[in-house]
C-alpha cells in the first residue's frame, strides 16, 4: 500500500512554506523567506509577516505542487501548523488549510510547530522512540524526551534568550555581521577561550533549564572595559571575546545535556539516541562536545541536515503523517494557538526568544 500524499503548510513565524511528502520521501519543500521585509526593523514585525503569509501561501503551494509534479486532487490530507507562533501567520495557514480541506474534501490535520522540529529525526533517520532531543535555534531552546507524535516530556529549556539569539547579540555588540552564529564561530576559531572568564549560567542549579542573557551582559562589560582602557577593540580582542563566549555556551549546553541524558537513560531506551536540531546545531564546537558526550554514554548522535532543522513545511507534513497514521484529524473547529507547549504538564518557561514565546 502506498503511503498517503500529505501537503504540509507552515507560516508560524517569518517563513511561508509548503511541502509534499509521501512516507519519508520529500517530493518538494518550498520555503519563501521574508528577511528583506523585516530587515529595516531589526526583528520580525508580526503584522507584516501575517500579510506576507496571506499573500504568498498559495504561491508556495502552487510551487510545491509543480516541483513535486503532482496535482492538488491527488493530495490525501492537509497538515498545517496550528501553533505555537505569531497569531496572524498561524491564522493565515490554518484558514488556507481549511479552505483546501473543504474544497478538496480531504482531511485536515493541525500540527504543533515544535512537534515538527522534534519529529524531524524520524523523517531523516527513522529514529525509534524514545529519543532525546535538543532544540537550539534563534527562537527555541529546550530538551525534549520524545516518546511518540503526541507524547513529549520537556526536561528543561531557556528561561530567557535562546542560544542563537545570544550569538546574534554577541555579533551585534562586536560589530560582526548577522546572523551572528557563523561570524562568532569564525572569530572564535582564532581566539583564546581562556583570556576572558565568562559565567556558566544556571550550572549551580539542579535540572536542565538554561539561561543565556547573562553572557551578553558579561560580554558588554568586558568590551566596554577594553574600550575604556585601550580606546578600541583589536582583532585579537574580538577573537578572544568570541572564543570565551562560545566556550561558555558549549560548556553549559554540554553539562545540561549530560543531565538530560541521565534522565533519559532512566527510561532504558532500546536504541539510545540524542538528536540536535536548530541553526545553532551547525556550530562545530558544540557538535564536537555533544558527539563526545554521546560516545561517552553510548548514545547515537544525529543532526538532521540544516535545511530540515530550520523552519520548513516538510517537517509539518511528516508530523501530520504520523498523526494521520494514528487516525488523528481535525474538523473546522481547529483553532490557531499562539501558545501551545508540547508538554502541557511542564511549568511554563519564562523566556521567549526573539521570534515570540513558543513554549
Ligand atoms: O533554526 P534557525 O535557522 O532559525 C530560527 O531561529 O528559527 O536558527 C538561526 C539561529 C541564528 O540565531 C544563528 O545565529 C544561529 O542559528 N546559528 C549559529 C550558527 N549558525 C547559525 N549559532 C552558532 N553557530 C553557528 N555556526
Ligand atoms: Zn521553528
Amino acid at each position: 500500500m502506498t503511503s498517503p500524499l500529505i501537503l504540509g503548510l507552515e507560516s508560524s513565524c517569518d517563513d511561508t512554506a509548503a511541502a509534499l511528502l509521501r512516507g519519508r520521501d520529500i517530493l518538494s519543500s518550498v520555503v519563501l523567506g521574508q528577511n528583506q521585509l523585516h530587515a529595516a526593523y531589526g526583528g520580525v514585525v508580526p503584522e507584516i509577516a501575517a500579510r506576507a503569509h496571506a499573500e504568498r501561501l498559495d504561491v508556495a503551494v502552487k510551487q510545491a505542487l509543480d516541483e513535486a509534479q503532482v496535482s492538488l486532487d491527488s493530495v490525501d490530507a492537509i497538515a498545517v501548523t496550528s501553533g505555537p507562533g505569531l497569531i496572524g501567520g498561524v491564522l493565515s495557514g490554518v484558514m488556507m488549510a481549511k479552505g483546501l480541506s473543504i474544497g478538496l474534501r480531504k482531511p485536515l490535520i493541525g500540527v504543533n510547530h515544535l512537534a515538527g522540529h522534534a519529529l524531524t529525526p524520524r523523517l531523516t533517520d527513522d529514529l525509534p522512540y524514545p529519543y532525546l532531543m535538543l532544540l537550539v535555534s534563534g527562537g527555541h531552546s529546550q530538551f525534549l524526551l520524545v516518546r511518540g507524535p503526541q507524547d513529549f516530556t520537556r526536561l528543561g529549556g531557556t528561561i530567557d534568550d535562546a542560544p542563537g539569539e545570544a550569538f546574534d547579540k554577541t555579533a551585534r555588540l562586536l560589530g560582526l555581521p548577522q546572523p551572528g552564529g557563523p561570524s562568532v564561530e569564525a572569530h572564535a576559531k582564532k581566539g583564546d577561550e581562556t583570556r576572558f572568564r565568562f559565567p556558566r549560567p544556571l550550572l549551580d542549579r539542579p535540572g536542565c533549564d538554561l539561561s543565556f542573557s547573562g553572557l551578553k551582559t558579561a560580554l558588554l562589560r568586558m568590551r566596554d572595559q577594553i574600550i575604556a582602557e585601550k580606546g578600541g577593540l583589536t582583532e585579537q580582542d574580538r577573537d578572544d571575546l568570541c572564543a570565551g563566549f562560545q566556550a561558555a555556551v558549549r560548556d553549559v549546553l554540554k553539562k545540561k545535556t549530560a543531565r538530560a541524558i541521565a534522565l533519559y537513560l532512566d527510561e532504558s531506551p532500546a536504541f539510545p539516541a540524542l538528536a540536535v536540531a536548530g541553526g545553532v546545531a551547525a556550530n562545530q564546537e558544540l557538535r564536537g562536545a555533544l558527539e563526545a558526550l554521546c560516545d561517552e554514554h553510548g548514545l547515537k548522535f544525529t543532526a538532521p541536515p540544516l535545511h530540515l532543522c530550520t523552519d520548513n513545511a516538510a517537517m509539518i507534513a511528516y508530523a501530520g503523517s504520523e498523526l494521520f497514521a494514528h487516525g488523528i484529524t481535525h474538523d473546522m473547529s481547529l483553532s490557531a494557538r499562539p501558545r501551545w507547549p508540547l508538554d502541557s504538564k511542564a511549568a511554563p518557561l519564562v523566556g521567549s526568544g526573539k521570534k515570540g514565546a513558543k513554549a
